[in-house]
């Protein structure tokens, strides 16, 4: 049994693993209707729980498809309604819900209750975000880009904005796939005080650059995210745009870029703030086909953890 947690625990091995089997996957649905079985329906007789603290249109509707593509039953659960959202504590969750489901999918606040739910579940457990982390988006990213470019190894991956949870899950997957990282945003909103201290210990080949032109030249893809997060404290809106307005992705900003250069969103985005809509549905940008492939490579990953 494997949990799928974060990026930085699995095997470069596993991680491709589990990005070529989503390609298959995908290959083989080519003209299926959306709710046809996988051949095989290898979650046959499988209940996946699907455990939501925080809003979501795409992880809620990939992982649900998903499971039913698969052959399996998904459960829908918003923490709210649960008794979770009473108090009870995360651990009896955990062991409640592991005697009547074989998988369960956390989106949730700390990164603390995802791994608190991991250490008390007896089935495999699957990262849906946490303020910390969004390792299936990533995953989703990095099928995306090859699919479109081939290896992402080697390739300049600039994010723009804020040190956030995606983000985050970006630095993890550099060290993993072999890409060069840049961060370009805010001092004030880097992710950690010590990151690149850390990139040189894990051998990530990242760099701080504040100037938006230096950051995105010879950029092969671009990122950036809205500028307030689920977790963030609304009230902190009107100081964190100040800050982040310099490096929103406009057409001037992206020109600098490898012609070739994809332009990413995990989505929700705020269009006009973060990234312009002429950025969003220009000729780079490639939002929707990272959207579609959350269910590929989810799909992928529930196999991996179930395959264990
Ligand atoms: N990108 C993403 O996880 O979207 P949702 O919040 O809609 O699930
Ligand atoms: N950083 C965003 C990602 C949403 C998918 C958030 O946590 O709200």
């Amino acid at each position: 049994m494997m949990n799928f947690l974060n990026i930085s625990d699995l095997s470069i091995q596993d991680l491709n693993g589990i990005l070529e089997q989503a390609k298959m996957m995908k290959n083989a649905r080519v003209g299926l209707p959306k709710g046809a079985y996988d051949e095989g329906q290898p979650l046959s007789q499988h209940i996946v729980a699907l455990v939501f603290e925080k809003p979501s249109t795409r992880t809620r509707t990939s992982f649900d498809v998903g499971v039913r593509q698969l052959g399996g039953q998904p459960i829908l659960l918003s923490g709210a309604e649960m008794q979770l959202g009473q108090g009870e504590t995360i651990s009896d969750t955990a062991r409640v819900l592991s005697r009547y489901v074989d998988l369960i999918m956390l989106r949730t606040f700390e990164c603390q209750t995802l791994y608190e739910m991991a250490k008390y579940s007896t089935v495999p457990v699957i990262n849906g975000l946490t303020n910390e982390s969004h390792p299936c988006q990533i995953m989703a990213d990095i099928m995306t880009f090859e699919e479109k470019r081939g290896s992402i190894q080697g390739k300049k991956v600039v994010w723009f904005g804020d040190g956030n949870n995606v983000f985050n899950s970006f630095f993890q997957a550099a060290e993993k796939f072999g890409f060069s990282l840049v961060f370009s945003g805010p001092k004030e909103l880097e992710p950690a005080k010590d990151l690149c201290r850390q990139a040189k210990k894990l051998d990530i080949d990242f760099k701080i650059d504040r100037d938006p032109i230096s950051a995105i030249t010879d950029a092969d893809l671009v990122a950036t995210d809205t500028w307030l997060s689920m977790h963030d404290n609304p009230e902190a809106k009107k100081i964190k745009y100040n800050q982040l307005k310099p490096f929103q992705i406009n057409e001037e900003l992206m020109s600098r870029a490898n012609e070739e250069a994809l332009f990413m969103h995990c989505l929700p985005a705020h269009r006009d703030e973060e990234a312009t809509s002429d950025v969003m549905d220009g000729k780079n940008s490639v939002i929707f086909d990272e959207a579609e492939n959350r269910l590929h490579v989810q799909k992928a990953i529930m196999r991996w953890c179930l395959s264990k």
